[in-house]
């Protein structure tokens, strides 16, 4: 006697009634890079169709996707120009778009990245001082949150940053911004083409002192149970593809939405090996529902754009 499995693939029909995780257009979240300016829509070279825009370019696009089903956004604001208190001014490129966005789109989750590195000039993500950084951050996710972000994001893996933001937004009554916290977030060779895109990569050193050791997975759980205490509300695990055993862990040890970030050099290792002619476009998918699979709530990635053609669940 052995057991029989095929019954449940014979088709597509069939197969559908036992599937048992599903991806859907409103676990998507897509990056955004924004830059100052009118009229710009540059093609990123590390990423391709991927996009440098300036607003005006970028609220057309945004309504086609929004008519396709996206649902949430996480922007970053990219400048030429170094100098930090360009992070938290209200002339940021961030503070400028936000209300622009939200009055075209009142309906659109807006998550903003808080961090340092696309404004210091060595492109680290603190100035030196864990603490003086954490008070920079916290003044920046009170300027996104302040210009109409729903959620602030911070991604510099400071100790003690969720603790500042989260008292900063209090003070002022900002009750309702939620924090999305980049609590496991890992020194990875994986963000190569974002810091391309976001001029962002460290003129010297590596980022090895603040983010995670990819040796590491309790530490993993002590920082995203850290984070909670201070007042996270969503948690993010960074990279997605090898991180899946940690997605998995800390989805088995809290109860927060837990969001995965399908990052710069896991979508440009999978457009390779379709452009080679390798693999085909079904990769995307499988690679992305992994995440789910593993635990993930939502998932942040490039490939937002192409799964929204494809994804007939809402
Ligand atoms: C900045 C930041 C990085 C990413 C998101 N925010 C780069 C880094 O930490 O070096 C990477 C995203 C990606 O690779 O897609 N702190």
């Amino acid at each position: 006697m052995f057991k029989r499995f095929r019954y449940r693939r014979v088709d597509e029909e069939t197969r559908m009634r036992y599937k048992e995780t599903f991806l859907y257009k409103k676990d998507l979240i897509l990056p955004v890079f924004i830059v100052n300016g009118t009229n710009t829509k540059r093609e990123i070279t590390s990423l391709p169709d991927v996009f440098h825009y300036s607003l005006d370019r970028l609220v057309p696009d945004l309504k086609e996707l929004i008519l396709k089903g996206l649902k949430s956004i996480l922007v970053f604001g990219v400048t030429e120009r170094k100098g930090i208190e360009q992070a938290f001014s209200n002339d940021g490129i961030i503070q400028k778009s936000i209300p622009v966005i939200k009055r075209h789109f009142p309906e659109l989750e807006v998550i903003t990245d808080v961090c340092l590195c696309s404004y210091t000039e060595d492109g680290h993500c603190h100035v030196g001082d864990n603490d003086a950084t954490c008070e920079i951050l916290a003044k920046i996710a009170l300027s996104h949150a302040t210009a109409g972000a729903d959620i602030v994001a911070p991604s510099d893996m400071m100790d003690g940053r969720v603790h500042y933001i989260k008292s900063e937004l209090l003070r002022h009554g900002l009750l309702k911004t939620g924090i999305m916290s980049y609590a496991a977030k890992f020194a990875s060779s994986f963000y190569g083409p974002f810091r391309e895109a976001a001029n962002c990569t460290p003129k010297s050193g590596n980022r090895k002192t603040y983010q995670m050791d990819y040796s590491n997975s309790s530490e993993a759980i002590e920082e995203v149970m850290a984070d909670i205490e201070e007042g996270a509300d969503e948690i993010m695990i960074k990279p997605a593809l090898a991180y899946l055993d940690i997605i998995q862990r800390v989805r088995k040890t809290i109860d927060k939405p837990i969001v995965a970030y399908n990052v710069s050099g896991e979508y440009n290792m999978i457009i390779q090996a379709i452009r080679s002619g390798y693999a085909n476009e079904d990769i995307i998918h499988e690679t992305v529902l992994a995440m789910k699979r593993a635990g993930a709530d939502r998932i942040v990635s490039y490939f937002t754009p192409c799964l929204l053609e494809e994804l007939s669940h809402g």
